[in-house]
């Protein structure tokens, strides 16, 4: 059964500790927090002082995915604000390997995060370093975009190399999930599953995020 983090940039954000709340009681295992600045995607979100308000109101692991340009500037801040994962594009920096190695040392697990059209050759170094892979399987910036299927092969090339080295991180995915998707998704290796506008724009959220996970049973 894949492990369900729904993303709260489709929930209210007028009601967000009542949406986190919801994700917590029906079974969410984490909370996805989509990070944007502009800049590395054309869309502005949350930032540190979301992540801040949040930690006190849900025991859920808290997520974050930062989607900006140069993340190793806010890495100690997210830390210190409650993250628990702290996520960074291997495209947003030219220190990817020094980024990293900050996020550990912060004491928040690390995530590698790798855009549609970048090859998995350019995140071979960091896997050893790794507690998550982010596959995108849109491209970052908005919700409620279409899956792109093209993804399922590379979910699959990921879950080779993780096999062949015996590395342990979690495989998420990221973008038009729903239960379907999500399916093929785990029978390709992946053992997270994103969702935003599938969970939050269905009046029973609290069903969808149960679909997900009977969907990979
Ligand atoms: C997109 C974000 C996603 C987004 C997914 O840049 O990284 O987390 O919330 O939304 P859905 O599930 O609606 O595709
Ligand atoms: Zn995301």
């Amino acid at each position: 059964m894949i492990k369900v983090a729904p993303s709260i940039l489709s929930a209210d954000f007028a009601n967000l500790q009542r949406d986190v709340q919801m994700a917590e009681q029906a079974g969410a295992d984490m909370l996805h927090i989509d990070v944007m600045d502009g800049q590395f995607v054309p869309n502005l979100s949350f930032g540190m002082s979301t992540v801040a308000d949040l930690r006190p109101v849900t025991s859920l692991p808290l997520d974050c995915h930062l989607m900006i340009v140069e993340p190793e500037r806010f890495v100690e801040r997210f830390a210190k604000a409650g993250a628990d994962l702290i996520g960074i594009h291997v495209e947003s920096t030219q220190h990817v390997y020094h980024a990293l190695q900050l996020i550990k040392e912060a004491g928040v697990k690390a995530e590698i995060v790798i855009n549609p059209g970048t090859p998995l050759s350019m995140i071979t170094e960091v896997l050893p370093l790794v507690d998550q892979v982010l596959v995108m399987t849109v491209n970052p910036g908005f919700g409620g975009q279409h899956f792109l299927p093209a993804m399922v092969d590379k979910i699959s090339r990921l879950a080779e190399i993780k096999r062949e080295k015996g590395y342990h991180f979690d495989i998420e995915v990221d973008g038009g999930i729903n239960a379907k998707t999500v399916k093929a998704c785990y029978d390709a290796g992946a053992t997270v599953a994103v969702a935003g506008s599938y969970v939050y724009d269905s009046p029973e959220p609290a069903a969808r995020i149960q679909d997900l996970k009977v969907a990979t049973n």
